[in-house]
This record gives structure tokens, sequence and C-alpha cells, in this order.
């Protein structure tokens, strides 16, 4: 999907009044500045002086804005008391178009969590042997593998999964979690998100890796599952209070003795994260963290409710 075209509005601005002239731009619908030269290539400012930037967005850039923004800047020396703001110009120049879609792609560099290696489709690369492959285009889901509690479950489940197992992924945002686990060997998995924009995406990642017959994907949270439903393992990366109001319905869907990791639970909750699950019957036996992110991972005892 294109995205909107942009205009830029630069001033050639006196040195030490780049924050009033962007505030000026600002108060004229003109927000986002930048100082400075954005490239080598481009013009002086002039002598003792720094560009300033706005952007307007594509259905913002009409000649009545223009001229608001002239007359801005026009006024300001009086109105700053300042003479050597007098003769200030804007320049405008409405920015080739990007495609945000395909600018984003292009700097999605291929990923390694251990054995799996996140990979752009059309990635010229060679992988090493023993990489097992997920191919992956970032959308617009939450999950490309970058973020620390995403990249965390990712290296546990090499170490938890069972070949022919049915795993859960609740909360599945672009899919990756239910996606790796099925290209590193387990036989079936159900995601789930109530969010219906990213189902979308995750119905593409499956695709692109040929992994749809394998997963099925429903939207909502955990009342989706049949009350018979069962699964041998469970991933959930959810923040610490979703994690406390379903760990019971987390257990339940668990076979006993089925493993659990969840990840995304903030250590600053770490007492009332685990005290939810141990008391729903989730015994948690290993705490990995990753800076502010705690990763809870385990099996459920026999006494989950
Ligand atoms: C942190 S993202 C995790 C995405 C992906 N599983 C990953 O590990 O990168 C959390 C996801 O959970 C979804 N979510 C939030 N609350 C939920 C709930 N109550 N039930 C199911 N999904 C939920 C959000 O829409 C989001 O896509």
């Amino acid at each position: 999907v294109p995205g909107p075209a942009w205009t830029e509005v630069r001033v050639s601005t006196p040195r030490g009044w780049q924050e009033l002239i962007a505030s000026a731009l600002a108060e004229e619908g003109c927000p986002a500045a930048r100082f400075g030269a954005l490239s080598l290539a481009e013009a002086d400012p002039g002598p003792g002086r720094a560009w300033v930037r706005g952007y307007l967005s594509e259905g913002e850039d009409r000649p009545e804005r223009r001229e608001r923004l002239r007359r801005a800047l026009a006024e300001l020396a009086e109105r700053a008391g300042a003479g050597e703001l007098r003769g200030l110009e804007p320049l405008f120049r409405v920015l080739p178009h990007e495609d945000f879609a395909s600018s984003w792609r292009k700097d999605f560099k291929p990923l390694r969590v251990g054995r799996l290696a996140i990979v752009p489709p059309d990635w010229p690369g060679r992988l090493r042997p023993g990489d097992v492959r997920l191919l992956f285009e970032p959308g617009g889901a939450f999950g490309t593998g970058r973020h620390a509690t995403t990249r965390a479950c990712l290296r546990h489940l090499q170490e938890r999964l069972a070949p022919g197992e049915r795993v859960l992924d609740a909360g599945c945002g672009s899919g990756i979690l239910a996606a790796a686990a099925l290209v590193l060997g387990t036989g079936t998995a159900l995601a789930f998100d109530v969010d219906p924009n990213a189902l979308p995406y995750a119905r593409a990642l499956l695709d692109a890796n040929g992994l749809a017959a394998r997963c099925e994907l429903r939207l909502g949270s955990f009342e989706v599952l049949e009350p018979s439903e069962r699964f041998q393992g469970a991933m959930a990366n959810l923040d610490s209070s979703l994690i406390r109001s379903h760990a019971r319905h987390l257990a339940a869907s668990l076979v006993g003795g089925g493993w659990f990791v969840c990840s995304g639970c903030t250590s600053a909750k770490r007492g009332a994260t685990l005290a939810a699950l141990t008391s729903a019957g989730l015994a948690v036996e290993r705490i990995d963290v990753r800076g502010r992110w705690d990763l809870y991972a385990g099996r459920r005892t026999e006494y989950a409710f």
C-alpha cells in the first residue's frame, strides 16, 4: 500500500533560533521538525545559519497553508523583537513518493535465532548447513522476531519442542511463534489473536512457508478454544496482566505435564506473575531474563484445577 506523500518545508535560520522556527512551523500545522543538513550534497544554508525542516502531509499541503506559513515566518522578527529573523523564507519541496511497505522490507535483514534463520523471501544469500529457514515478510502485526520477548521465545522453543506435538500460540500477532514451531518440527498448531488486523499477516506467513494446512487461526482469546481442546505445549508472548488473568485458561489448555512458555512479562511484576502461574497449576522451572523482560517456562502439574 503506498504511503502518504510529504512536502518538506525548509527554512534557512540564523543559528540559535532553530527552536523558535521549529515551533513557529509546528503552530502552523507543520510538525516533526528536523535540524541540520540531511545529506552532504545539500545546499549550504548560508554563513551562520542552519536548516530547520518541517513536514506537511499530502492533504495538508494547500496554497492557503503555504501562505500562512510564509506570513508566520515573515512576522516572526517583529513578534520576537529580533532583527536577525527578518526575511525568513520557507522553501517547499514535494518529496518523492515513498512506498513505506517496500522501504520497510528493503531494510529487513535476515535474523538468526539459534538454528532458526528468519529471512525475507527475496533474500539472495545462502543458509548455513543445519539452519532451519523461516521465510518472513514483515507486515503490520507485532512479531518480526526482533523484539527481545519474541527472540527469547524462539530460542526457548528450540530446546523445548518435540516432533509431532500440537501447540498453542496465544496472542499470535504475525504468527511467528506458531510458524517457527512448525518449521522446527512440531506437528500442528492453533494460533489466536484478539486483533483482527493481525490474522491476515499470520495467514500470509503460514502460506509463504507452506504451513497453512498445519495451523489453524482463530480470532479472539482463550474463549475460542473448545472446552475439550488440549495441547502438548503453549506459547504466550503476552504482558504480565494478561498472563495473570489468563493463567488458569493457559493451564486448562494443556495436557497434564504439557509445557508452556510465557515471555513479554516485565520483571517488575515477577512476584505477581509467578504467583498467578503457580496457583493455576503451572510449575515454573526456569526464568530467563532479557533486559526488563522475563520469560517463564515450565509444565502443567497434576494439580492444575
Ligand atoms: C507481544 S505481541 C506477541 C506477538 C507474537 N506472538 C510474538 O511473539 O512476537 C502480543 C499479541 O497478543 C495479542 N493480544 C493482546 N491481548 C490478547 C488477548 N487477551 N488474547 C489474545 N491475544 C491478545 C495482541 O494483539 C498482540 O498481537
